[in-house]
């Protein structure tokens, strides 16, 4: 059982004041009865509705990884590990997938949820989310490709790369923010700048920052904040 202005607001549709006053308003019914209260608890098979449109109860979850090497983003191979099976059965809810990739060797923030409207927005090529990366190179910087890889950088392939930042920390270390979520990226970018990545490591995906108290192969389930932050990005 569950209060309907905890599921309203749980469902990113009405806070609790406005689910109070969409109830006044007789915007609310449950099993087709308009609802006066919204502190009234209604089980898993009452069915709610707002304006006539049934609220999805379906819940939704949210988890940071910090992938280790070695785990392939995807939810189902036989023939590799699984990020996914690093979740323990308790947290495991139906259908949760890995949002976006990181390839079998990078390390670092990884999403993972249930919500396919949210994946399926903060994947879109237009919505330019930023994905922020630590990487560590074969040989020295060279900074004659600053340039080009802020212009965009031609890709093996013909392909050319959305306007990329690199910040130096240290000849062979630094950060890239790019905005795609092209495969393999990032060691593309570097393999065009003549250098190799031998370590890369996703710090930022959007609003979300890898949580430093997550060792590689931990995860948690993400804060209100953090959920609220994503949401935005969805929803600008
Ligand atoms: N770029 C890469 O090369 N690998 C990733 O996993 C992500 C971006």
């Amino acid at each position: 059982m569950e209060r309907i202005d905890k599921i309203l607001s749980g469902a990113g549709l009405l806070s609790r004041k406005e689910a109070k006053e969409a109830a006044k308003k007789g915007r609310l019914t449950v099993n087709g009865v308009n609802v006066k209260s919204t502190d009234a608890k209604i089980s898993e098979t009452d069915i709610l509705m707002l304006d006539g449109i049934e609220v999805n109860r379906q819940k939704l979850f949210y988890i940071m990884m910090n992938k280790p090497a070695g785990y392939i983003c995807s939810t189902d191979d036989p023939s590799a590990a699984t990020v996914m099976s690093l979740i323990s059965e308790s947290d495991l809810r139906r259908g949760m997938f890995p949002v976006g990739r990181l390839d079998k060797y990078t390390v670092g923030l990884l999403l993972i949820s249930n919500d396919g409207v949210l994946a399926h927005e903060l994947l879109a090529p237009k919505k330019h989310v930023t994905k922020r990366y630590f990487f560590r190179l074969e040989a020295p910087y060279d900074n004659r490709y600053t340039d080009l890889i802020e212009k965009g950088i031609t890709l093996d392939g013909g392909v050319t790369a959305k306007p990329a930042f690199v910040s130096m920390i240290s000849d062979t270390e630094g950060y890239i923010s790019v905005t795609e979520g092209m495969f393999h990226l990032v060691k593309r970018i570097f393999e065009a700048a003549h250098n190799r990545v031998i370590y890369l490591k996703r710090t930022e995906f959007g609003p979300l920052k890898l949580d430093d108290n997550l060792a590689e192969g931990e995860y948690r389930f993400l804060t209100e904040e953090e959920i609220l932050a994503l949401k935005f990005v969805h929803m600008n």
